[in-house]
């Protein structure tokens, strides 16, 4: 589509990222290694067809709206990957922030038992990034604690940038309420993504540093794995080809949905398509689905319904808890697909050029203008833009306020995060980020690259005020219980 500066799709890359779902060899001893991760779990219940073997390998855990699954296409999560080893000097493995059982990340809730249970001593409280800034005070468990705050509250990890050396703008000034970092170098605060579903992926990091033009996502991948282990894990050297193979092989077999909702039960059943291993069989084009593309009837509106899992909900009737709920989730996926949004003000959609050779202005759009990628919603190609989320103006006091000056014009922006500028060094990139895909999205609070979002309610709540958009309480409250539901 024409909004990216930053095309790095190779089909086949994707096609072997996106291995066939025929791969199914479930066996019993497979079954029994991934319920090592899950004791005291219910069983998940059995797929819709036309899904192959008796007892897929799933993994099933519980979150605040029922219950998710892991499933590996593969057949079982090998505990042996160098994903799970550590590779470098403080202990960690990339399972230390991408943990398998909590959704691929790491959240508030058990990064507070892993603090309480060690008294800090859990290598994710490591205070190269796992702290406020390293030069806090960590000495005693109290201390540690209070270094931690944003990694315990928010579930956020120092990440350190730098501005390329030709930036079109100078950092000017910051403002880190730890005293961290200068304006040489950043400290930004962003979230941990989970790392399964990449099949999804068009685009790698929040600010896309790790997608350069050109490069396939396999690439990606291989690379950000590299800077993983030598920035998180502090190691002296870059791990061997095979050790990175083997960590992008167990990331890009891993499919992770909402399997089971405390109202509406399980996922996959009365024609919805929800849980994982509907979701493995989701095929992924780079490129597709184009809202701007010429398949699109009105630009700024897919073609195709970005989600079509809980379609045949829409029309459930009766009056028990479980029908209403179902019928709550079938009209909050039409809202996301339908609902009219006046998009404006946004940087990667807005001032990108149209048909007409004009930027483009107002768009009205939907949800699934940004998130198009069918049944998965990250973007089908590189699209960053800003939202507004590391706006000045909604910058909460615990983050730092950065001033950038445009080298040119003399122009200042403040910002919590410059996100894609700080990549490109373009004026034009800054407070851009990418469009995360929201499959299990509800196991992963908080939200946005920072945080700031404590639940879903929160992230629509954003969304009403950013756009002006005038939900009525049960459309709000169908949208959250159709994004609790993926
Ligand atoms: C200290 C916690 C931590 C450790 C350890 C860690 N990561 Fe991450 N990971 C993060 C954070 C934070 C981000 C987002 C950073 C950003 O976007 O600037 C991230 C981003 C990623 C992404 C990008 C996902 C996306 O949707 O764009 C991948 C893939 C990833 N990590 C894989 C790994 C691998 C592989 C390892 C081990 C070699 C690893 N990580 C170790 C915290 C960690
Ligand atoms: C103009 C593009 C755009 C539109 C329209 C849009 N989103 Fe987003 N969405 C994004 C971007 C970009 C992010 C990440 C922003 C950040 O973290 O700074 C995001 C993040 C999210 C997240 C948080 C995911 C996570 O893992 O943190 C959810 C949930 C979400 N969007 C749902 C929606 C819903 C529901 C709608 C429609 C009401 C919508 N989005 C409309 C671009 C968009």
């Amino acid at each position: 589509m024409s909004t990216t500066t930053h095309p790095s799709i190779d089909p086949q890359a994707i096609s072997r990222r996106h291995p066939p779902f025929a791969a199914w060899t479930a066996t019993l001893a497979a079954a029994a290694a991934l319920a090592l991760t899950n004791a005291g779990h219910a069983a998940p219940p059995p797929p819709r067809a036309p899904a192959p073997p008796a007892n897929p390998p799933l993994a099933t855990f519980p979150d605040g709206a029922g219950q998710w699954s892991n499933f590996t296409v593969s057949g079982a999560l090998d505990l042996q990957s160098p994903f799970f080893q550590s590779l470098g000097s403080n202990g960690r493995s990339c399972a230390t922030c991408h943990a398998p059982k909590d959704a691929w990340t790491s959240t508030p809730p058990l990064l507070q038992q892993r603090f309480a249970a060690t008294r800090g001593t859990d290598p994710v409280f490591a205070s190269i990034d796992g702290t406020n800034c390293p030069t806090l005070e960590i000495a005693t468990p109290a201390e540690h604690q209070s270094a931690s705050s944003l990694l315990l509250n928010k579930g956020l990890i120092r990440i350190a940038l730098a501005p390329p050396v030709n930036a079109q703008f100078t950092v000017t000034a910051v403002s880190n309420p730890y005293g961290c970092g200068s304006t040489a170098t950043l400290s930004l605060y962003r979230r941990i993504p989970s790392t399964t579903n990449l099949a999804f992926l068009s685009t790698v990091m929040w600010d896309g540093r790790e997608s350069p033009v050109g490069r396939s996502i396999d690439a990606d991948l291989i690379a950000q794995a590299t800077h993983a282990v030598l920035t998180h894990e502090q190691a002296v050297a870059a791990p061997s080809s095979a050790v990175l193979d083997g960590i992008e092989s167990l990331e890009v077999e891993q499919f992770t949905a909402q399997s089971t909702d405390a109202h509406a039960g399980a996922l996959n059943v009365g024609g919805a398509d929800g849980g994982p291993l509907n979701l493995a069989q989701q095929s992924f084009t780079p490129g597709s689905n184009d809202p701007f593309g010429a398949a699109a009837a009105t630009p700024g509106v897919p073609p195709e319904p970005v989600f079509t899992i809980y379609s045949a909900w829409e029309s459930t009737t009766g009056t028990s808890s479980v029908a209403l709920a179902r019928a709550s989730i079938g009209r909050g996926e039409r809202i996301f697909n339908t609902r009219p949004i006046a998009i404006t003000g946004v940087a990667g959609i807005n001032d990108q050029i149209g048909a007409n050779g004009r930027p483009r202005g107002e768009v009205v759009g939907t949800c699934g203008t940004c998130h198009n990628a069918i049944n998965a919603g990250s973007h089908t190609s590189a699209l960053l833009v800003d939202i507004g989320v590391s706006a000045a103006a909604l910058r909460t006091p615990d983050l730092p306020l950065i001033t950038l000056t445009n080298r040119t014009t003399g122009a200042r922006l403040q910002t919590s995060d410059p996100g894609f500028g700080l990549t490109t060094g373009n004026w034009a990139d800054l407070n851009k980020f990418k469009v995360p895909t929201l499959r299990a999205v509800v196991a992963r609070a908080p939200y946005f690259h920072n945080g700031s979002a404590a639940t879903l309610d929160a992230v629509v709540d954003f969304y009403e005020r950013r756009f002006n958009l005038n939900l009525l309480p049960q459309e709000h409250a169908d949208l959250v219980a159709f994004l609790s539901a993926l």
